[in-house]
Parts: structure tokens; C-alpha cells; sequence
């Protein structure tokens, strides 16, 4: 069809223009490299191009992975957009995640292959009604005043540092650590913009900080409920899986929060509670809920290098699984352990079926050992977001897992993929 075609030279229709720009509320997420400039008299002109290649193409994945979107490369710096064109309900969280994200991954990147140069990112997030679309017959695109304020924040943000708005501020105050708010009075403008300068997340991606600060109300029944299944469980050595399904906000974690910070008063304060959640995006890791639960256990810190994660997984190995197995099991735990903690293993060398056999076995292998020791309560949050190799462990654990003072608390939203819970399992689900 011709472009100009006002009518299509198949079937005759009148060719209709489709909308090609809307406004809508995004998060921009502008970043530029600090030191560029140094760096380009310092270096060959090779070397900083595969040096900023190199980072654009990790910081490009950082974007992508926290479910935003590259709108430009602009040679040293990066215009992103969060909730455009596909919106997510907490875009302003994620863009700020990502900031954070980003200035880690430029700083391990540097610290690996560069140390000397001080190569550096400020990172300015801004959140507004935009125009988003193919403009004036560009590539899609976002502009507006928010656009601009986010390239002004941008600018005055330290090197290594994520300065946001007002409005991103007001969307992610529960879950970001930000500094004390600062006065800018950008030049040429009549008002001046309130910023607070990110420092850490409070929480990870999809959970929310649980006001306990309040008692908890009208949840007697389903908290008597629970406790009758964890006692009688553990009282009988028999496994246990409690699932709890509820929509957002209902109170599912609050709920298990207080089961298991009240064990003492029903005599099962030995217990050990271990506890990992799945999350929404941002985590590269498929096993980071298992992980979670497992690192506080084994005493693996995830900041350790491979080296040393390695001596102390297998040292924990030997001593969780002694004289009841063979040194091949306790070598083939410390690869396991390597794997759900991101690391590199031999596991990589096997294909899935067989992985995933042997992650089950060793995971499976291990609770149990342990929990003839003491009672042991494992819970994974938010199962809605698990991806299926953490389902299939934990399929793994209630099937094999009998005669056992084991339990497995769920929890988790309904009308969502994700088969759970086994529909051969002998649990107990107090619904709501
Ligand atoms: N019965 C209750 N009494 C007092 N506060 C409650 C109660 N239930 C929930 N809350 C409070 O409501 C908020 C939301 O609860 P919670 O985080 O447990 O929901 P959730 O069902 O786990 O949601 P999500 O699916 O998003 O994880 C929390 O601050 C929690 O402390
Ligand atoms: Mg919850």
C-alpha cells in the first residue's frame, strides 16, 4: 500500500491514521555518565568505547528488567520510560529501584575493569502527565515538562546518586529510603522543585512495609486455626502446608507475621523459621525465594566472593548432612547451594530435568535432616510471583516430606497461573 494511500489497495477500506500520541502519567528516568570527558583524554577513543558499550548494554538490562523502557541512548547518557508505553500500578517504585539498581551495576562494572577511572552516573526520576507516541513522525517518545524537570534533576544530582521529584517522592516514600528534602530553583523558572536524594530501598520489589503498630483485629478465628495445624503438626511430627490466599492487602503476611511471632506461647518457640519471598520483577535470580531462606540459614552472606561461598557452603554441607551421607552428597549439597544463590556450579553443566532433580533432592534432603533436630517452618511469601522451579521444590517438599515436624506456610493471591497448592497433597487451607 502506498503511503499516502487514502484507501487500501486490497480490500478497499478507507485508511483510518491510527493515534499516534497520548498523554499519560510516566516515571522519566534520565542518567548521564559524569567524568566522560576525563575519561575520553585519558583512554584511547577504543577503549571508552567499549568501556561505555560495555555499561550501556548492563544498564540498558537494568531498565528493562525492572519493567521500564530505553527511550533514547544519548552517546553518554539514558532517557527512560516507566509506564509507557505498557503501564505497571507502581511505575514511579520501579524507575527509582532501577536508578538505585544502575548506579550499583556501573560501580561493580568500574571497580572490575577499570578501577582508576572514576566513571560515575547521575541519575535524575521525575513523574507526570506526559505526551507519549509516535511524534512528528519520530521513533516513540515522551515529551513535557516532566521530561525536562527530570533532565534538570539529572543535573544537579551527585555523581553515583538518584535524585527524584516531588511526585516520585510522594509514590515511593513507603519503600525508599531518601535523604532530607532540598530546595533547587531551576534557572528561567518561576517555582522552584522539592528533591530528595534516594538511598536505599526499604523493601524488596513487591513487598510492603506492615504496619504493626497496630493491633491486629478480627483475625482470631483464622490465627486460632493456624495455630491448632502448626501445634498438632509439630506436637505429631506429621508436615504441615497452610496456605493462605487473599487479595492484595488483606492481611495474608500480617497474618503469618503474627502466627509465627507469637510460637513461644504455644511452646514451639525452638522452632526455626525460615523465610524468603518471590517477587514481581527485578530479580535475576528464579531461586531467590529459596535462596533467601536458605542464606540466613547456612550463614551465607551473598556479598562473600564465589571463593568464599564456596568453603563455607561446603562446610555447611558436611555438618548438615554428616555421617548420614555419602562426601559425594555433601559435594553435590555445596553445588546446590552455589546454584540457588546465583553463583556458578556444576549444575550449570546439567540439563534442567536433571537440575532440577537434584536441587529437589538436595533441598528436600536437607530439611529433612534438619528438622529432626528441631521443628522447622518454612515460609515463602507472595507465591503468586514464584517462577516454576520454586513451585516444583516446593511440590518436591510436601510430597517427599512426611513424617516430619515440617511446615510449609504459603501465601498468596487468587485468579493467578500458578497451580498451588498440590492437588495431591493431605494440607490444611484456611481460606479467605
Ligand atoms: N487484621 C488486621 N488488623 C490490623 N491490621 C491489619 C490486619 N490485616 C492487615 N493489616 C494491615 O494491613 C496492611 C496490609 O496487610 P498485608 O501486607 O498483610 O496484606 P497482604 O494480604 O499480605 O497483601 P499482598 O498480597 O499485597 O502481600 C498491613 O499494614 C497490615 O499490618
Ligand atoms: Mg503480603
Amino acid at each position: 500500500m502506498e503511503a499516502a494511500a487514502r484507501f487500501c489497495s486490497a480490500c478497499g477500506h478507507a485508511v483510518v491514521a491510527t493515534q499516534t500520541e497520548e498523554r499519560r502519567v510516566v516515571t522519566v528516568l534520565f542518567g548521564d555518565i559524569v567524568g566522560f570527558t576525563a575519561l575520553a583524554e585519558l583512554l584511547d577513543p577504543e577503549q571508552v568505547k567499549r568501556l561505555i558499550e560495555g555499561a550501556f548494554e548492563r544498564l540498558v538490562d537494568d531498565v528493562t528488567a525492572f519493567g521500564g523502557r530505553v527511550d533514547k541512548l544519548l552517546g553518554d547518557g539514558i532517557l527512560a520510560l516507566f509506564g509507557a508505553p505498557v503501564a505497571h500500578e507502581d511505575d514511579a517504585e520501579r524507575a527509582v529501584r532501577a536508578g538505585l539498581r544502575m548506579q550499583q551495576t556501573l560501580a561493580e562494572l568500574v571497580a572490575a575493569s577499570s578501577p582508576d577511572h572514576a566513571l560515575q552516573m547521575r541519575i535524575g526520576i521525575n513523574t507526570g502527565e506526559v505526551l507519549v507516541g509516535t511524534l512528528a513522525g519520530t521513533d516513540y517518545t515522551a515529551m513535557g515538562d516532566v521530561v525536562n524537570t527530570a533532565s534538570r534533576l539529572q543535573a544537579e544530582a551527585p555523581p553515583g546518586g538518584v535524585l527524584v521529584g516531588e511526585a516520585t517522592f510522594a509514590l515511593t516514600a513507603d519503600v525508599i529510603e531518601y535523604g532530607a528534602p532540598t530546595e533547587l530553583q531551576p534557572r528561567g523558572r518561576e517555582h522552584s522543585i522539592t528533591t530528595w536524594l534516594a538511598v536505599d530501598t526499604l523493601v524488596p520489589p513487591g513487598a510492603r512495609q506492615r504496619r504493626t503498630d497496630l493491633r491486629l483485629v478480627g483475625r482470631d478465628g483464622e490465627l486460632a486455626l493456624a495455630r491448632a495445624a502448626l501445634g498438632l503438626a509439630m506436637r505429631d511430627r506429621r508436615s504441615l502446608l497452610l496456605n493462605v490466599v487473599g487479595e492484595s492487602g488483606v492481611g495474608k503476611s500480617r497474618l503469618i507475621d503474627e502466627l509465627l511471632g507469637t510460637l513461644d506461647d504455644i511452646g514451639f518457640g525452638s522452632a526455626t523459621v525460615l523465610e524468603g519471598s518471590c517477587a514481581p520483577y527485578g530479580e535475576a535470580n528464579v531461586w531467590s525465594p529459596v535462596a533467601m531462606a536458605l542464606v540466613s540459614h547456612l550463614g551465607l552472606d551473598p556479598s562473600l566472593s564465589a571463593d568464599d561461598v564456596r568453603s563455607r557452603a561446603n562446610a555447611k554441607a558436611e555438618l548438615l548432612l554428616q555421617a548420614e551421607s555419602s562426601a559425594r552428597e555433601a559435594a553435590s549439597a555445596t553445588e546446590v547451594f552455589l546454584h540457588l544463590l546465583g553463583y556458578e556450579s556444576d549444575l550449570d553443566r546439567l540439563e534442567p530435568p536433571a537440575r532440577r532433580d537434584l536441587v529437589n533432592r538436595i533441598v528436600a534432603r536437607v530439611i529433612e535432616l534438619r528438622c529432626e533436630k528441631t521443628p522447622l517452618i518454612l515460609w515463602i511469601d507472595d507465591l503468586h510471583w514464584a517462577d516454576p522451579v520454586v513451585i516444583d521444590v516446593l511440590r518436591h517438599l510436601v510430597s517427599t516430606i512426611n513424617r516430619q515436624p515440617f511446615v510449609l506456610v504459603t501465601s498468596m493471591r487468587p485468579g493467578i497461573d500458578v497451580v498451588w497448592p498440590p492437588a495431591d497433597d493431605q494440607s490444611t487451607h484456611p481460606r479467605r
